[in-house]
């Protein structure tokens, strides 16, 4: 198959590396986004305390799944490797060093409420007992990690919740879980020793979406990511994730609905959402599927903003999109309305160094690369 069909985004970034010199990537890092769609990559590298962008690139999944580009995709190792790898070749990847993110998909976020006089030290016995309770399948064969919620977070909720209530509430320690299949780390592990690339970790794609998002945001923020097939929400205080949520919705549920719906090939579904989006005036029938989809989306996080707000008596401040769903005209505007608190796409590649007169092409595509730029400033800092 003509390799250019695989690509959905152009990247172009031959000039980028020889105008950055592609020579010395000892202290380069790539970040691998594998996503349901499409694979994301961006190899930093560090220059002056600065995260300068070498190159960047991403390519389209569906045909090496024998389909069109922008449909869903659950690939075999063997595929994965040979996408990774056309996309490393044709963005000029140059480092050896890559760090992957572990999909919502494959992986369980969620809080444990303990008593307060647990600490740290006992955690590696309790979390094992109670992670049970949340988890489908037998605790052998997941993989366990988390993170205690820091008392200063903690308390000035409660402190919060005695103002509207006469009951205070009992103290406890709030320890985020993050569990993950080991199935998905072996194939991992498989696919990073094919495509011979080094890793000293993988990461949850929420926290690199958070790493390369959030600025120093400390009131509670709404971050969405809109992705092909699911829509990960969550919600973020001072950096730490305190509600995680995942709709299963993604953008590729419009271009299929308009295939169906107007009898359309998906490649030419996928077209007309990308230039109709929400907008009514240029073809209503489009964007009344792209509506329906988009409200169900909003109503699954509005019961989620609702019980987050209900729980902690707080508001969330203000929404970050991600995800390329999110850049569906009239997406941003919709979610403003609904929201009613300031909603802004992710400038990820703000966070890197890159020649000016990129600063359009990288905003555009910022949403979409937000995963992958965080893993790569993971690895760098
Ligand atoms: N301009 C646009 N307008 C509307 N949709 C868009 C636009 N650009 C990209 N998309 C959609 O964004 C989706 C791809 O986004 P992304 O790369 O974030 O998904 P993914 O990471 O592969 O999916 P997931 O995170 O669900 O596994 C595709 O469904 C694509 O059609
Ligand atoms: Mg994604």
């Amino acid at each position: 198959m003509d390799n250019s069909l695989k690509k959905i985004i152009s990247s172009g970034f031959s000039s980028l590396t020889s105008a950055f010199g592609s020579d010395n990537s000892s202290q380069s890092a790539l970040g691998i986004d594998i996503g349901s769609s499409a694979i994301k990559v961006v190899q930093l590298k560090k220059k002056g305390g600065k995260a300068v962008l070498e190159t960047y690139g991403a390519i389209s999944l569906g045909p090496y799944a024998q389909t069109e580009i922008g449909q869903v995709t659950n690939l075999p190792t063997d595929e994965i490797v040979k996408a990774l790898q056309d996309v490393m070749k044709e963005s000029n990847v140059t480092t050896r060093l890559g760090v992957m993110a572990i999909p919502s998909s494959s992986s369980l976020i969620f809080t444990l409420s303990l008593p307060a006089n647990v600490t740290e030290d006992k955690l590696p016995m309790i979390v094992p007992i109670e992670a049970r309770k949340y988890i489908p399948v037998p605790i052998s064969e997941i993989s366990l990690d988390w993170f205690m919620i820091p008392q200063e977070v903690i308390s000035f909720e409660n402190s919060m919740n005695k103002q509207s209530s006469t009951v205070a509430p009992a103290p406890s320690v709030e320890v985020l879980v993050v569990a993950i299949h080991n199935d998905i780390l072996t194939k991992f592990q498989e696919i990073l020793k094919k495509t011979e690339l080094r890793s000293d970790s993988f990461e949850m794609e929420i926290f690199s979406n958070i790493r390369s998002a959030f600025d120093h945001d400390i009131a509670p923020i709404l971050l969405i990511d809109f992705g092909a097939s699911k829509t990960k929400l969550s919600i973020v205080e001072s950096g730490i994730v305190r509600v995680f949520h995942v709709v299963n919705r993604g953008s590729a549920d419009i271009s299929k609905n308009i295939a169906q719906s107007l009898s359309i090939p998906f490649t030419e579904a996928e077209k007309l959402k990308r230039t109709v989006g929400l907008e009514t005036n240029s073809n209503p029938q489009v964007a009344e599927i792209a509506r329906l989809a988009t409200e169900y989306i909003f109503s699954d996080t509005n019961s989620v903003v609702l019980a987050y707000e209900k729980k902690y008596n707080k508001n969330i401040s203000k929404v970050i999109l991600t995800g390329g769903g999110s850049l569906l005209k009239g997406f941003k505007e919709r979610a403003s309305d609904n929201f009613h608190v300031e909603v802004v796409h992710a400038n990820p590649f703000s966070k890197t160094e890159a020649p000016a007169f990129l600063d359009n092409v990288l905003t555009q595509s910022g949403p979409e690369f937000a995963v992958a730029i965080g893993l790569a400033l993971r690895s760098l800092s």
